[in-house]
């Protein structure tokens, strides 16, 4: 049982909501705030595909929007065996909105590994570039 597993589990959840008609790629995420509060969010594509959004930005709006700040961590789940990690569109807002937080990669067969943002987002761009 590892700290993350009520994470892993929402993430996982989340991923069943999945709306991916055209990759057939389904995505969950899950976003931990500070206050304990948990945000599934899973991708969400669309006919112009470029309008598709990410679980990771969809868990990520749906927390900032509900006024909640301070994150310490963000689970992704796929159904693959070499594990996904964020886009780097994702990465971009993951860093701005929570900062090097602990991102959980895991797969529907318990395979998991654990990062920070830093390691797969070196040398962001942010606010402290303006
Ligand atoms: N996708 C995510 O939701 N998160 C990721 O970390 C990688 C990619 C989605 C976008 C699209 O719906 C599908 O996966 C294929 O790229």
């Amino acid at each position: 049982m590892s700290e993350f597993d009520t994470l892993t589990a929402a993430a996982k959840l989340a991923r069943e909501n999945a709306h991916a008609a055209y990759s057939n790629f389904r995505v969950g995420a899950a976003l931990r705030a500070i206050s304990g509060r948990i945000f599934g969010g899973c991708n969400v594509e669309n006919s112009t595909y470029g309008l598709t959004i990410c679980a990771e930005r969809v868990a990520l709006f749906k927390a900032i929007s509900e006024g909640e700040r301070g994150f310490d961590a963000i689970a992704v789940v796929t159904d693959t065996d070499s594990l996904t990690p964020p886009c780097g569109a994702c990465r971009q807002l993951i860093w701005e909105f929570c900062g090097d937080v602990l991102v959980i990669l895991a797969n529907l067969k318990g395979k998991s590994e654990i990062l920070r943002v830093r390691e797969l987002f070196p040398r962001p761009f942010d606010s402290s570039h303006l």
